[in-house]
Protein backbone atom coordinates (compact mmCIF):
# COMPACT_ATOMS: atom_id res chain seq x y z
CA UNK A 1 0.00 0.00 0.00
CA UNK A 2 1.25 3.78 -0.60
CA UNK A 3 0.60 6.50 0.86
CA UNK A 4 1.52 10.14 -0.71
CA UNK A 5 1.77 13.13 2.16
CA UNK A 6 1.54 16.82 1.46
CA UNK A 7 1.41 20.00 4.02
CA UNK A 8 0.01 23.09 2.54
CA UNK A 9 2.56 25.00 3.99
CA UNK A 10 5.77 26.17 1.78
CA UNK A 11 8.26 27.15 3.97
CA UNK A 12 10.55 24.40 5.27
CA UNK A 13 10.49 25.25 8.70
CA UNK A 14 6.77 24.53 8.98
CA UNK A 15 5.46 22.47 11.69
CA UNK A 16 3.15 20.79 9.69
CA UNK A 17 5.51 19.23 7.61
CA UNK A 18 7.33 17.83 10.73
CA UNK A 19 3.97 16.53 11.82
CA UNK A 20 3.27 15.11 8.67
CA UNK A 21 6.34 13.36 8.65
CA UNK A 22 5.61 11.41 12.23
CA UNK A 23 2.57 10.15 11.07
CA UNK A 24 3.81 9.37 7.63
CA UNK A 25 6.46 7.21 9.87
CA UNK A 26 3.57 5.53 11.58
CA UNK A 27 1.52 4.39 8.69
CA UNK A 28 5.39 2.97 7.03
CA UNK A 29 5.81 1.33 10.73
CA UNK A 30 1.92 0.05 9.56
CA UNK A 31 3.50 -1.59 6.60
CA UNK A 32 3.19 1.40 4.10
CA UNK A 33 5.64 2.71 1.26
CA UNK A 34 5.21 6.24 2.24
CA UNK A 35 6.06 9.30 0.22
CA UNK A 36 6.05 13.18 0.89
CA UNK A 37 5.57 15.93 -2.03
CA UNK A 38 6.97 19.45 -0.87
CA UNK A 39 4.65 21.79 -2.30
CA UNK A 40 7.38 24.44 -2.74
CA UNK A 41 9.02 21.83 -5.12
CA UNK A 42 6.11 21.49 -7.25
CA UNK A 43 5.62 24.89 -7.88
CA UNK A 44 1.58 25.06 -8.82
CA UNK A 45 0.59 28.17 -10.23
CA UNK A 46 -2.66 30.06 -8.76
CA UNK A 47 -5.84 28.81 -10.04
CA UNK A 48 -6.25 30.42 -13.79
CA UNK A 49 -9.58 29.55 -15.46
CA UNK A 50 -8.29 31.18 -18.84
CA UNK A 51 -4.98 29.07 -18.60
CA UNK A 52 -6.87 26.06 -17.82
CA UNK A 53 -8.89 26.97 -21.04
CA UNK A 54 -6.63 27.52 -23.13
CA UNK A 55 -3.39 25.54 -22.21
CA UNK A 56 -4.98 22.89 -19.95
CA UNK A 57 -3.75 21.72 -16.76
CA UNK A 58 -0.11 22.53 -16.02
CA UNK A 59 2.60 20.34 -16.07
CA UNK A 60 2.98 20.57 -12.19
CA UNK A 61 -0.71 20.04 -11.77
CA UNK A 62 -0.49 17.21 -13.97
CA UNK A 63 2.79 15.43 -11.97
CA UNK A 64 0.70 16.14 -8.76
CA UNK A 65 -2.64 14.24 -10.29
CA UNK A 66 -0.45 11.79 -10.89
CA UNK A 67 1.20 10.90 -7.89
CA UNK A 68 -2.41 11.16 -6.03
CA UNK A 69 -3.78 8.57 -8.65
CA UNK A 70 -1.15 5.91 -7.86
CA UNK A 71 -1.27 6.07 -4.31
CA UNK A 72 -4.05 4.11 -2.02
CA UNK A 73 -4.45 7.21 0.20
CA UNK A 74 -3.32 10.67 1.27
CA UNK A 75 -1.92 12.78 4.59
CA UNK A 76 -2.64 15.65 4.47
CA UNK A 77 -1.54 18.61 7.15
CA UNK A 78 -2.98 22.18 7.06
CA UNK A 79 -1.97 25.29 8.54
CA UNK A 80 -4.54 27.52 9.72
CA UNK A 81 -4.28 30.92 8.32
CA UNK A 82 -7.20 33.40 9.64
CA UNK A 83 -9.69 30.73 10.69
CA UNK A 84 -9.73 28.13 7.86
CA UNK A 85 -7.21 26.11 5.16
CA UNK A 86 -4.17 27.54 3.73
CA UNK A 87 -4.63 29.32 0.68
CA UNK A 88 -1.61 27.13 -0.71
CA UNK A 89 -3.70 23.74 -0.12
CA UNK A 90 -6.97 24.83 -1.36
CA UNK A 91 -5.23 26.40 -4.20
CA UNK A 92 -3.31 22.59 -5.19
CA UNK A 93 -6.61 21.01 -4.20
CA UNK A 94 -8.64 23.07 -6.90
CA UNK A 95 -6.61 22.59 -9.56
CA UNK A 96 -5.71 18.79 -9.28
CA UNK A 97 -9.80 19.00 -8.80
CA UNK A 98 -10.01 19.64 -12.25
CA UNK A 99 -10.45 16.61 -14.65
CA UNK A 100 -8.09 18.12 -17.20
CA UNK A 101 -7.64 16.24 -20.91
CA UNK A 102 -7.60 12.85 -19.19
CA UNK A 103 -11.05 13.24 -17.50
CA UNK A 104 -9.91 11.75 -13.93
CA UNK A 105 -11.17 13.11 -11.12
CA UNK A 106 -7.98 11.79 -8.43
CA UNK A 107 -9.75 12.09 -5.44
CA UNK A 108 -12.62 10.61 -5.70
CA UNK A 109 -12.90 7.18 -3.28
CA UNK A 110 -9.48 8.49 -2.34
CA UNK A 111 -8.88 7.51 1.93
CA UNK A 112 -7.74 10.22 3.19
CA UNK A 113 -6.90 11.39 6.59
CA UNK A 114 -5.89 15.17 8.11
CA UNK A 115 -3.80 16.95 10.40
CA UNK A 116 -3.24 20.33 11.65
CA UNK A 117 -0.52 22.19 13.50
CA UNK A 118 -0.05 25.63 15.03
CA UNK A 119 1.94 27.35 17.53
CA UNK A 120 -1.97 28.05 18.73
CA UNK A 121 -3.55 26.66 21.58
CA UNK A 122 -6.56 24.85 19.25
CA UNK A 123 -3.29 24.13 16.87
CA UNK A 124 -5.13 24.56 13.84
CA UNK A 125 -8.82 22.98 14.70
CA UNK A 126 -10.80 25.46 11.96
CA UNK A 127 -8.19 24.17 9.04
CA UNK A 128 -9.74 20.46 9.35
CA UNK A 129 -13.04 22.04 10.02
CA UNK A 130 -13.05 23.72 6.63
CA UNK A 131 -11.29 21.30 5.10
CA UNK A 132 -14.00 18.49 5.50
CA UNK A 133 -16.64 19.81 3.25
CA UNK A 134 -14.24 20.42 0.95
CA UNK A 135 -13.12 16.47 1.02
CA UNK A 136 -16.73 15.55 0.85
CA UNK A 137 -17.52 17.85 -2.31
CA UNK A 138 -14.42 15.81 -4.01
CA UNK A 139 -15.65 12.18 -2.44
CA UNK A 140 -12.62 11.57 -0.29
CA UNK A 141 -12.86 9.00 2.23
CA UNK A 142 -11.76 11.59 5.08
CA UNK A 143 -10.90 9.84 8.08
CA UNK A 144 -13.16 10.87 11.14
CA UNK A 145 -9.93 10.68 13.01
CA UNK A 146 -7.74 13.66 13.00
CA UNK A 147 -4.95 14.97 14.74
CA UNK A 148 -4.64 18.93 16.04
CA UNK A 149 -0.36 19.65 17.74
CA UNK A 150 -1.40 22.54 19.43
CA UNK A 151 1.62 24.99 20.85
CA UNK A 152 3.85 23.02 17.79
CA UNK A 153 6.63 25.17 18.65
CA UNK A 154 6.90 23.03 21.93
CA UNK A 155 6.21 20.14 20.40
CA UNK A 156 9.52 20.00 18.06
CA UNK A 157 12.81 20.80 18.77
CA UNK A 158 14.15 21.59 15.44
CA UNK A 159 13.07 18.44 13.28
CA UNK A 160 12.83 16.06 16.30
CA UNK A 161 9.22 15.51 18.22
CA UNK A 162 9.59 15.84 21.87
CA UNK A 163 6.66 15.43 22.88
CA UNK A 164 5.47 11.74 22.94
CA UNK A 165 1.95 12.04 23.56
CA UNK A 166 1.56 13.92 20.28
CA UNK A 167 4.14 11.53 18.69
CA UNK A 168 1.88 8.51 19.50
CA UNK A 169 -1.21 10.98 18.37
CA UNK A 170 0.64 11.34 15.20
CA UNK A 171 1.58 7.66 14.52
CA UNK A 172 -1.95 6.13 15.31
CA UNK A 173 -2.54 8.29 12.97
CA UNK A 174 -1.29 6.78 10.67
CA UNK A 175 -1.31 3.81 11.26
CA UNK A 176 -5.32 4.24 11.19
CA UNK A 177 -5.01 5.24 7.70
CA UNK A 178 -3.52 1.84 6.86
CA UNK A 179 -6.20 0.22 8.60
CA UNK A 180 -8.66 2.52 7.05
CA UNK A 181 -7.47 1.95 3.38
CA UNK A 182 -7.22 -2.44 3.98
CA UNK A 183 -11.04 -2.13 5.17
CA UNK A 184 -12.20 0.45 2.15
CA UNK A 185 -10.59 -2.05 -0.38
CA UNK A 186 -11.88 -5.03 1.31
CA UNK A 187 -15.28 -6.29 -0.82
CA UNK A 188 -18.50 -5.34 1.32
CA UNK A 189 -21.21 -7.52 2.07
CA UNK A 190 -19.42 -10.74 2.08
CA UNK A 191 -19.99 -13.81 4.66
CA UNK A 192 -17.39 -13.18 7.41
CA UNK A 193 -17.38 -16.99 7.63
C1 LIG B 1 -1.49 32.53 10.78
N1 LIG B 1 -1.43 31.75 11.93
C2 LIG B 1 -2.61 31.33 12.54
N2 LIG B 1 -2.59 30.39 13.55
C3 LIG B 1 -3.75 29.95 14.10
O1 LIG B 1 -3.72 29.09 14.99
N3 LIG B 1 -4.96 30.44 13.68
C4 LIG B 1 -5.07 31.36 12.68
O2 LIG B 1 -6.16 31.74 12.32
C5 LIG B 1 -3.86 31.84 12.09
N4 LIG B 1 -3.89 32.75 11.07
C6 LIG B 1 -2.75 33.03 10.35
C7 LIG B 1 -2.82 33.78 9.17
C8 LIG B 1 -1.69 33.99 8.43
C9 LIG B 1 -1.81 34.77 7.14
C10 LIG B 1 -0.44 33.49 8.85
C11 LIG B 1 0.80 33.70 8.00
C12 LIG B 1 -0.35 32.77 10.00
C13 LIG B 1 -0.14 31.28 12.45
C14 LIG B 1 0.21 29.94 11.84
O3 LIG B 1 -0.44 28.92 12.57
C15 LIG B 1 1.73 29.75 11.90
O4 LIG B 1 2.37 30.68 11.07
C16 LIG B 1 2.14 28.33 11.52
O5 LIG B 1 3.49 28.14 11.86
C17 LIG B 1 1.92 28.06 10.04
O6 LIG B 1 2.09 26.68 9.75
P1 LIG B 1 3.51 26.05 9.30
O7 LIG B 1 4.07 26.89 8.20
O8 LIG B 1 4.38 26.09 10.52
O9 LIG B 1 3.19 24.66 8.88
Amino acid sequence: MKILGFAGSLRAGSYNKKALRVALQGAKEAGAEIEEIDLRELNIPLFDADVEEKDGLPKSVKIFKKKIEEVDALLIASPEYNNSMSGVLKNVIDWASRKGEEGTKVFYNKPAAIITASPGRFGGLKSAIAFRPVARTLGMQLMNEEVQVANAGEVFDEDKIVNERVEGQLKDLGKALVDWTIRLKKPQNQPTS
